[in-house]
């Protein structure tokens, strides 16, 4: 395990309710976030979806992997052989967690807000450490999954029962409004799971600057990135030998066709999942295994594809430990510490949110 303190200035630089988050969140948007599989698709939705197909190469917003199947699919990748992120990372969190509450205002910590929480297995050993300093923290957890936030209710009511919990069902690309904290207390952002690897470099930034505002100096923020490896390895993580990776690549499309009442068919692709050594990431790719005609439902018209002609799904990218804590320093984090499992492939960086602007 490798701990380091990184001094201030380096370096360089029943169904979750969507109207009681609204209201405890104070959601600015007239609208509740869309919720996959029974929310309506609004025309933001539609927008994004139309416009991701018609970029090159043609795209789809990973965010749509998890609707109820996606999640369980998700939380089955985990437990993988091959999929070594989430245990890498939990193990490194569970050695860390009593520094992290420690550092993040221990008994004073009285928020931990969790973006994109999944089932928040990982995240309870962060909330015993909190409560074992004598903090009483209520736990935040935002999810577009529905599946995933009764995943996380279930789980906290076992582990941490003492923690309050409140599931937010939102997509964290649009409004983000986290609560206010109480006088004397501190918050603790979180965003693990690598999934800050989903986004190229500006929407990365544009995020956990989004997430920056919503915090008082003094708040901490915590970054969970894969890190640089092997190869093989990485490789290996997203071509499971029991072809669930590949399940969950396919079933985007199903939550697509709900959303969109398009007619894409899994039958007609081919998962392919490529690790990029140039751009340091995994690329997930749904390729045509033959030409074929896709009716776009609510998106209008239709989609031819050559043979061999692919969707991008998924970027997953990997980082150094100079990437995240450039990161969040460019988001206005004053990099605290860094934590890096004993493998070297993932990190943990934990930021101040500081007064000031942003660096530009
Ligand atoms: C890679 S998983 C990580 C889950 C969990 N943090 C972990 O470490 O195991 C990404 C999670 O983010 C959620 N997610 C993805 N895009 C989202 C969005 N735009 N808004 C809210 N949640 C999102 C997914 O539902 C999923 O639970």
């Amino acid at each position: 395990m490798s701990r380091r303190a990184i001094p201030e200035k380096t370096p360089a630089g029943g169904e979750p309710r969507v109207e009681a988050w609204r209201q405890l969140l104070g959601v600015r948007s007239e609208r509740p976030s869309p919720l996959l599989a029974s929310v309506p698709a609004d025309e933001a939705a539609l927008h994004e979806l139309r416009e991701r197909l018609a970029r090159t190469p043609r795209e789809l917003p990973s965010k749509y992997f998890y609707d109820d199947r996606g999640s369980a699919l998700f939380e089955q990748i985990t437990r993988l052989p091959e999929y070594y992120p989430t245990r890498t990372e939990e193990a490194l969190l569970r050695a860390v967690a009593p520094e992290i509450a420690e550092a993040c205002g221990g008994a004073q910590l009285s928020d931990v807000v969790e973006l994109g929480s999944g089932a928040a297995s990982k995240t309870v050993a962060l909330l015993e450490a909190a409560l074992a300093l004598g903090a009483a923290p209520r736990y935040v957890a935002v999810d577009i999954s529905a599946h995933a936030l009764r995943r996380t209710r279930a789980l906290l009511a076992q582990a941490a029962p003492q923690v309050a919990v409140q599931e937010v069902l939102a997509d964290y690309t649009r409004a983000l409004s986290l609560p206010s904290r109480l006088a004397q207390s501190r918050r603790l952002a979180l965003f693990l799971g690598g999934t800050i690897g989903n986004d190229e470099d500006e929407d990365a930034l544009a995020l956990l600057a989004r997430i920056r505002e919503q915090l008082d100096p003094g708040d901490s923020f915590l970054l969970g990135a894969n890190l640089v490896c092997e190869p093989a390895a990485i490789h290996a993580a997203y071509n499971d030998a029991q072809g669930v990776t590949a399940q969950f690549n396919f079933n985007i499309l199903a939550a697509v066709n709900r959303l969109a009442q398009s007619r894409f068919d899994p039958r007609d692709f081919d998962h392919h999942a490529p690790y990029v050594v140039e751009h340091k990431r995994i690329e997930m790719w749904l390729v045509a295994n033959r030409a074929v005609e896709i009716e776009l439902g609510r998106l209008g018209a239709s989609l031819k594809l050559a043979k061999g002609e692919g969707i991008r799904t998924e970027i997953s990218r990997r980082f150094t430990r100079a990437d995240v804590l450039q990161l969040l320093d460019a988001a206005g984090f004053s990099p605290d510490r860094w934590f890096e499992s004993p493998n070297s492939r993932f990190g943990l960086g934990l930021g101040k949110a500081r007064a000031g602007p942003r660096t530009p």
